[in-house]
């Protein structure tokens, strides 16, 4: 999409939480490109205030540090946000750091997953969607992962907020469609950030080869944020690798109820 196009489509603020690294500050150098302001949130202030620095000399650059697992994160967002008209929306950290078995950490850490994946999220998602419902545009991406198709050992509750993320996002699509709002979730596979290299490091595990690279991750997000509710990394739209339907069978099968259910209401 053209720069132009872009941010007439979105609007002059978008806010990236998760953004100091990895996809997320692939997500904000792009969108810097295509002219878009900037907030960027994460836990650690030096790195975002860098990123900051590196992108003022293109666009206005406003950075917090803010814990999104904590219970008022999201309120901590918006009053970030406030005064600006924030048409993007970009929920990208998510990883889980914890690497382990269910029963092999506290349940504190489970909480944490689950307040930052899922209620930060929900709430997130609540605050900055009605505004965009009521002016018409915008954009919400929620970046996934595969792991939302099924549970596995080791990634349980990882896997359990990322599948409420993907059915969320399915939802708000059909929902904010008609209001001129595009809906992703985001969904990737093994990529190359900081974070994934560090939880590799921790298992002893070596790095692999082929993980997908952090910047050509944020171009296809970008790049498929109209064409919701789903995009699977390194996959085609219609192909069915990571879970039992395509992206192209899930937005039909969410447009054929949606529809059946409109019918309903008229008759
Ligand atoms: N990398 C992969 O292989 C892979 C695979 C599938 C899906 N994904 C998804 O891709 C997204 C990005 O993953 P990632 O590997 O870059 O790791 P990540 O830890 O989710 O994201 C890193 C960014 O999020 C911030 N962050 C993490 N926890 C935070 C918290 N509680 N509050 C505020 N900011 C927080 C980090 O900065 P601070 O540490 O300073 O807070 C950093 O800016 C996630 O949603 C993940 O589930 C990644």
């Amino acid at each position: 999409m053209e720069q132009a196009t872009f941010t007439a489509r979105y609007g002059p603020w978008a806010l990236i939480a998760g953004a100091s690294e990895g996809t997320g500050a692939a997500f904000a150098r792009q969108l810097a490109d295509k002219g878009m302001n900037l907030i960027l949130v994460a836990r650690r202030a030096r790195p975002l205030e860098a990123l900051a620095d590196e992108l003022r000399a293109r666009v206005e650059c406003v950075t917090a540090s803010i814990d999104l697992a904590a219970v008022d994160a999201a309120e901590q967002l918006q009053g970030i946000a406030a005064g600006r008209e924030v048409g993007l929306l970009i929920l990208n950290a998510g990883a889980d750091p914890n690497g382990a078995m269910f029963l092999d950490v506290e349940v504190a850490s489970w909480d944490a997953l689950v307040a930052r994946n899922v209620v930060t999220v929900t709430r997130a998602l609540h605050a900055f969607a009605a505004p965009m419902r009521a002016r018409e545009r915008g954009g919400l991406m929620v970046v996934g992962s595969g792991a939302c198709y099924g549970g596995l050992p080791g990634i349980g509750v990882y896997a359990a907020t990322k599948a409420f993320d993907l059915v969320l996002c399915e939802a708000l699509w059909a929902e904010l469609e008609p209001h001129g709002v595009d809906v992703l979730s985001f969904v990737l596979g093994r990529t190359d950030t900081p974070a994934h290299r560090e939880l590799m490091a921790a298992r002893g595990i070596a790095v692999p080869d082929g993980l997908a690279d952090a910047d050509e991750v944020a171009r296809l997000g970008l790049a498929r944020l109209p064409f919701g509710p789903v995009c699977n990394w390194g996959e085609a739209d219609d192909v069915a690798g990571m879970s039992a339907s395509s992206a192209a069978q899930r937005r039909e099968r969410i447009r054929r109820i949606s529809a059946t259910f409109s019918t309903d209401a008229k008759g």
